[in-house]
C-alpha cells in the first residue's frame, strides 16, 4: 500500500531523481482512485470554481466549499498527501484573518497543508500561518485568482523584468518558510533559474520539465474537456469514453437488452399470478 509522503520528504526531493506528481481531486470517488495510484500529491484546488461550480474562474469560491470539498477528499485518500487551496478573499484582508482561516481549513478538513498565491505581498502572511504550525505552499507566476490584473489566463514572466519579478517572489516565499511553491504558466527557462536559485522544490504547471515537481488539472490531464491548455497532454480520453458509455446505455435500455437475466433479480415468486 501507498505510504503518505511528509512535508519533510517533500522538501528532500530537491535535486533528487523522484519527481514527485500531484493532480487536483475534489470529491471522496475520484480521490481514492487517487489514493489507488502511484500519484504521490493531491491539490484541492479552488479550480473547483471551474471543475465542480461551473464559475468562469476561482474568485467566487469560498472557505467554506474549501471545507467541504477537502474534507471529503481526506476521507478518500488516506495514503496520499492533501493540500487545501486558500481561496480568494480568505487571506488577503489582514494576517490575523489569513492565521484564522487557514488554520479553520486545516483543522476542519484535516488537509495535510495549505497553498496561498502571491509573493513578497504574501510573505508575513505565509510566515505568520507557517508560525502557527501549518505548512505552506506558495504559488508565483500565472496566479488565477488575480487573472483581472493580468488580463486573463496569460503566460507570465516573459520579459527580463517580469522575470525578475517572479525570481524575487520565489525568493519572498522561500525565505517567508514555505517549504515548496508552485511555479504556473512561466517560461520553462525562468522555471529552470528559479529551481536552481532557491533551496525549497518547485511544483510545476505549463513551466516545463524543469521543476522538481509536477501537477495538473485532474480533469484536463484525464481529457474530460474537449479543449485544454497548451501545456496538458490527455493522459486518457474521459471524453469519448464516458459520452460513449452513456449513449451506449440508452441504447441499450432501448433495444431492452439491458437490464438482462444476469442483471436483474430472478427470485420465483410463487402464485405471482394471484396478486390483485
Ligand atoms: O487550483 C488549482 O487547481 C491550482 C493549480 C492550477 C496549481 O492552483
Amino acid at each position: 500500500m501507498k505510504k503518505k509522503i511528509t512535508v519533510p520528504e517533500i522538501r528532500a526531493c530537491k535535486g533528487g531523481d523522484k519527481v514527485i506528481t500531484m493532480v487536483t481531486s475534489y470529491d471522496y470517488t475520484s480521490a481514492k482512485l487517487v489514493d489507488e495510484s502511484d500519484v504521490d500529491m493531491i491539490l484541492v484546488g479552488d479550480s473547483l470554481g471551474m471543475t465542480m461550480l461551473g464559475y468562469h474562474g476561482t474568485v467566487g469560491v469560498t472557505l467554506d466549499d474549501m471545507i467541504y470539498h477537502t474534507s471529503h477528499v481526506v476521507k478518500g485518500a488516506p495514503n496520499t498527501f492533501v493540500i487545501g487551496d486558500m481561496p480568494f478573499g480568505s487571506y488577503n484582508v489582514s494576517t490575523e484573518e489569513a492565521v484564522r482561516n487557514a488554520n479553520k481549513l486545516f483543522m476542519e478538513s484535516g488537509c495535510d497543508c495549505i497553498k496561498l498565491e502571491g509573493g513578497a505581498d504574501m510573505a508575513p502572511i505565509i510566515k505568520a500561518i507557517v508560525k502557527a504550525g501549518i505548512p505552506v505552499s506558495g504559488h508565483i507566476g500565472l496566479t488565477p485568482q488575480t487573472m483581472a490584473m493580468m488580463g486573463g489566463f496569460k503566460v507570465q514572466g516573459k520579459s527580463l523584468q517580469a522575470a525578475q519579478e517572479i525570481l524575487d517572489a520565489a525568493r519572498a516565499v522561500e525565505e517567508a518558510g514555505a517549504f515548496m511553491v508552485v511555479l504556473e504558466g512561466i517560461p520553462t527557462m525562468l522555471a529552470d533559474v528559479i529551481t536552481k536559485k532557491i533551496s525549497i522544490p518547485t511544483m510545476g504547471i505549463g513551466a516545463g520539465a524543469v521543476c522538481d515537481m509536477q501537477v495538473l488539472v485532474a480533469q484536463d490531464m484525464l481529457g474530460m474537456n474537449d479543449w485544454v491548455p497548451k501545456f496538458v497532454k490527455k493522459f486518457a480520453d474521459l471524453h469519448t469514453v464516458v459520452i460513449g458509455a452513456y449513449n451506449d446505455f440508452v441504447k441499450e435500455c432501448n433495444a431492452r437488452t439491458f437490464p438482462n437475466h444476469d442483471t436483474q433479480y430472478n427470485a420465483v415468486i410463487e402464485g405471482i399470478e394471484n396478486l390483485k
